[in-house]
């Protein structure tokens, strides 16, 4: 596997201390994910503790509206709220058969921390969960939620107090506690063989997706459109279309407030090649290779870089990556939530957005597959504002 590139980006820039954890892991991967009682295993808490499988949902109101046909990839419906629990639950259990009792995981909003509590209760482990003492501060209820799960939640002080921070403190934990400890790597970016290993777990998305539209519709989907942050639920849809030439592929990344400057998490975009948390990929930098701050209204997508699998896509032109803005993604909320009775998660709202901004690209009569990353219910506060800028009773 060439230690983990994806033509030029990936790879392993990690210190001297962190290979033995990453080259066990990597052993791990082939040793113990391909045994069938470790995939049985893994299929039974996926579909009997997660609520897998998702179905896939054709929007009646908004397909006759645009003109042609929208579907949704319900990864909202599953347990804890979003796709995370499939990479999670992947992990934990792999950190088992390692012998490993502990978990320690990054989380920047709440939804990866949830799902890797989730996973670590169901299964018997410890698990400490870091995160920006700023995200501590915005994310009450979910750190609640988290301690719940029985986590040890630890905020993180340093640097700009967010998820990056909390990256670097939880990869500091993990070379410290490496003979007891899994870092439960939360998107797909980060050293190899995260990339791949959590690619390889939300893979199940795209598998179902392809089965559901082609049972469903007789076809595969002209379009799949996703959300992109780290870029683990669009890896998981996208993968197992790749080989399909037809089904054209789109990753829409955060443009923030849509300003130039770097108020957005458009890394693809708007950044250039450089090293963050291991890897090499696309990165909102300055001149110097100083990471620049993130904006997005989810917090879910406000992240400086972006997997490496998806800059080489990007790259080679098989994936095309748009953009759009807090307020587009605030829009589709409401019109989504309106039109179709379902609340998307704010991440999930800037597929939906890509989509109903670009119906003059759309040919009539196509059939568009988005992927529902996750459901809106976190979302509340942030959106309250801004739906209802004079108070929820008017
Ligand atoms: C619902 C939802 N969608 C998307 C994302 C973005 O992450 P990723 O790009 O890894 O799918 C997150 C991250 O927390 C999320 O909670």
């Amino acid at each position: 596997m060439n230690k983990g590139y994806f033509g030029e980006f990936g790879g392993q820039y990690v210190p001297e201390l962190l290979m033995p954890p990453l080259d066990e892991l990597c052993q791990a991967m082939r040793d113990i994910l391909p045994r069938p009682d470790f995939q049985t295993k893994l299929h039974d808490l996926l579909y009997d503790f997660a609520g897998r499988e998702t179905p896939i949902t054709f929007c009646p109101n908004l397909s006759k509206e645009l003109g042609f046909d929208l579907w949704l990839k319900r990864e909202d419906l599953l347990h804890t709220g979003a796709h995370k629990i499939n990479n999670t639950l992947g992990q934990a259990l792999l950190a088992k058969y390692m012998g490993k009792p502990s978990l320690v995981a990054e989380t920047g909003a709440d939804q990866h921390g949830v799902a890797t509590a989730a996973a670590a209760a169901r299964l018997g482990m410890d698990c400490i969960v870091f995160m920006g003492a700023e995200d501590v501060e915005r994310q009450a209820p979910n750190v609640m939620r988290m301690r719940l799960l029985g986590a040890e939640v630890k905020a993180v002080s340093s640097g700009s107090r967010t998820l990056k921070d909390a990256i670097n403190a939880a990869l500091r934990h993990w070379i410290e506690k490496q003979r007891t400890t899994h870092y439960c790597f939360g998107t797909a970016a980060g050293p190899h063989p995260f990339p791949t290993l959590v690619r390889d777990f939300q893979s199940v998305i795209g598998r179902e997706a392809r089965r559901q539209m082609l049972e469903k519709t007789g076809s595969l989907p002209d379009f799949i459109v996703a959300a992109v942050g780290g870029g683990s639920n669009a890896i998981g849809l996208f993968h197992p279309f790749l080989e399909d030439a037809d089904v054209r592929i789109i990753g829409v990344e955060a443009a923030g407030t849509g300003e130039p400057g770097c108020c957005n998490s458009a890394p693809i975009n708007l950044g250039s090649p450089g090293i963050l948390h291991g890897q090499l990929s696309m990165l909102l930098q300055d001149e110097n290779g100083q990471i620049l701050p993130s904006h997005s209204i989810s917090a879910g997508l406000d992240y400086p870089g972006v997997g490496p699998e998806h800059a080489h896509l990007a790259a080679t032109g098989r994936v095309r990556y748009g953009m759009a803005t807090d307020m587009q993604a605030l829009e589709a909320f409401k019109t989504l939530t309106r039109k179709e009775g379902i609340i998307p998660a704010l991440e999930s709202s800037h597929a939906v957005a890509w989509v109903l901004n670009h119906q003059a690209d759309i040919p009539r009569g196509a059939k568009v597959l988005v992927n529902l990353s996750g459901r809106g219910d976190k979302d509340m506060d942030i959106v309250r504002p801004h739906i209802f800028p004079q108070g929820e009773q008017k």
